[in-house]
């Protein structure tokens, strides 16, 4: 029995963990040697497949020379660079790179930036705007932003209250549009921000709409002085074909959060990039307009190195190329899921393919997640439903017979669920 209280996780139903030992590119590794394909990225983290040896070396070299260090008064090189690096990698209107640690407080920090944007320029909004079924972690600024679901109902009460739009649903994308477009109208003078998972709402089941409604969500930003916050911190770094999902729109937020990809999963980082104008409202003789913001491992050296040696992969590596190759190969495969009765939306951005069982059983807490699940690992493969949804988003190492081996456990594993084997999984 273990001593150890894991995240989405109800021991009660699933009391034992797999053990991992150690791992290697796109593959883990149990403590009795049995090797499982890291379908999911490890949560969507390890972009480059783990354990990359550039990043390995980075971390070890600096966690000899220098290993964390307050951030306030002092900074360092791997920080510094790592900002310049940053800053050249993102639009041209971004130049203040914001540390912190995981993908919540990347978002908790943009939340805080945008509103005190407002209280400082001496005309407070109050208004934040969302999308419905987003997810931007889990503390309770982002609960708040975040689609009102299982995962936050014992907080709801708790939770500040936001203007939410309808997710832009295939086919009834101008709602969303036409919908922010009357609140702005009405309250615009009120709305302080809006934030987005751009192109891909991962969390609520990878569902996708289009950079156009994107992009005129941006532009409505625009029109009505609204701060535009992008929440990149899965969508970055590669995953939905460009190094931003924004790119594909020709957007240009205000703010940027990123985690995730950023170490490629070797340490936890984070970063709220935000662009210039955001930064000069709180720049000032005055100490009361300081960005009240800390933690104590913000701007960790280490994490820093790791980030800067995973950033750098990309001028050293042919990372977009092997981002397109993904890509062309999933897509030659896709048929396979599209051709199947008990599949529907099956849907592929970039490097993530998704599908949703046909079933009775829908919502995060359908049986049919766990089920596929269990099937998945008992046959070497991480892919970790979303209630009904299936998705894949593997590292950018994963080769072409990997992603053979996923397809077709996931062909397997749907074939059992519809002759009623998997029915012994919770
Ligand atoms: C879009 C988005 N924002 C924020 C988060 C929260 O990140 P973290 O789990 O690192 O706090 C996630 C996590 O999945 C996410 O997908």
């Amino acid at each position: 029995m273990t001593a150890i209280w894991h995240p989405f996780t109800q021991h009660a139903l699933m009391p034992e963990q797999v053990f991992i030992d150690h791992a290697e590119g796109a593959y883990l590794y149990t403590k009795d040697g049995k090797r499982i394909i890291d379908g999911i990225s490890s949560w969507w983290v390890n972009i480059h497949g783990h354990n990359h040896p550039k990043i390995a070396a980075a971390v070890q070299k600096q966690s000899t020379k220098l290993d964390q260090l307050i951030f306030a008064g002092f900074t360092h090189e791997p920080a510094e660079k790592l900002a310049a690096k940053l800053v050249e990698v993102t639009p041209p209107n971004i130049t203040k790179v914001f540390y912190s640690d995981s993908g919540s407080t990347s978002v908790e920090v943009a939340l805080k930036m945008a509103l005190g944007y407002w209280a400082h320029k001496g005309k407070p909004r109050r208004g934040v705007v969302a999308l419905e079924h987003a997810y931007h972690g889990d503390t309770f600024g982002t609960m708040s932003v975040g689609g009102r679901s299982v995962f936050n109902a014992p907080y709801e009460a708790f939770l500040f209250d936001v203007h939410r739009l309808p997710y832009p649903h295939p086919k009834r994308e101008h709602e969303t549009v036409e919908a922010f477009e009357k609140l702005l109208k009405e309250q615009g003078d009120d709305i302080a921000a809006l934030i987005v998972e751009p192109l891909v709402l991962g969390a609520a089941g990878m569902m996708m709409y289009s950079a156009a409604t994107l992009r005129a969500l941006y532009d409505l930003c625009r029109r009505y002085g609204v701060i535009f916050i992008a929440d990149e911190v899965m969508t970055g770094w590669g995953r939905t074909g460009t190094r931003w999902a924004c790119e594909q729109a020709g957007v240009e937020p205000d703010i940027i959060c990123s985690s995730k990809g950023l170490t490629s999963g070797f340490l936890p980082l984070a970063v709220t990039l935000a662009s210039e104008e955001i930064y000069q409202a709180f720049y000032s003789t005055d100490r009361a307009k300081t960005f009240f913001h800390s933690s104590s491992f913000t701007g960790n050296p280490i994490a820093c190195a790791a980030a800067l040696a995973a950033v750098e992969l990309w001028d050293e590596e042919p990372v977009l190329e092997r981002i397109q190759t993904i890509h062309k190969q999933q897509a030659a495969m896709l048929p396979r899921l599209q051709a199947r009765g008990d599949l529907e939306n099956v849907r592929h951005l970039g490097t993530i393919v998704a599908c949703d069982v046909r079933t009775s059983e829908q919502g995060y807490l359908s049986a049919v997640g766990p089920r596929l699940y269990r099937y998945f690992i008992e046959n070497g493969v991480l892919l970790r439903p979303i209630g009904q949804t299936v998705y894949m988003l593997p590292p950018y190492c994963v080769t072409r017979e990997d992603l053979d081996v996923i397809f077709s456990t996931l062909e397997r594993a749907l074939d059992a669920l519809r002759d009623g084997e998997l029915e012994q999984a919770a």
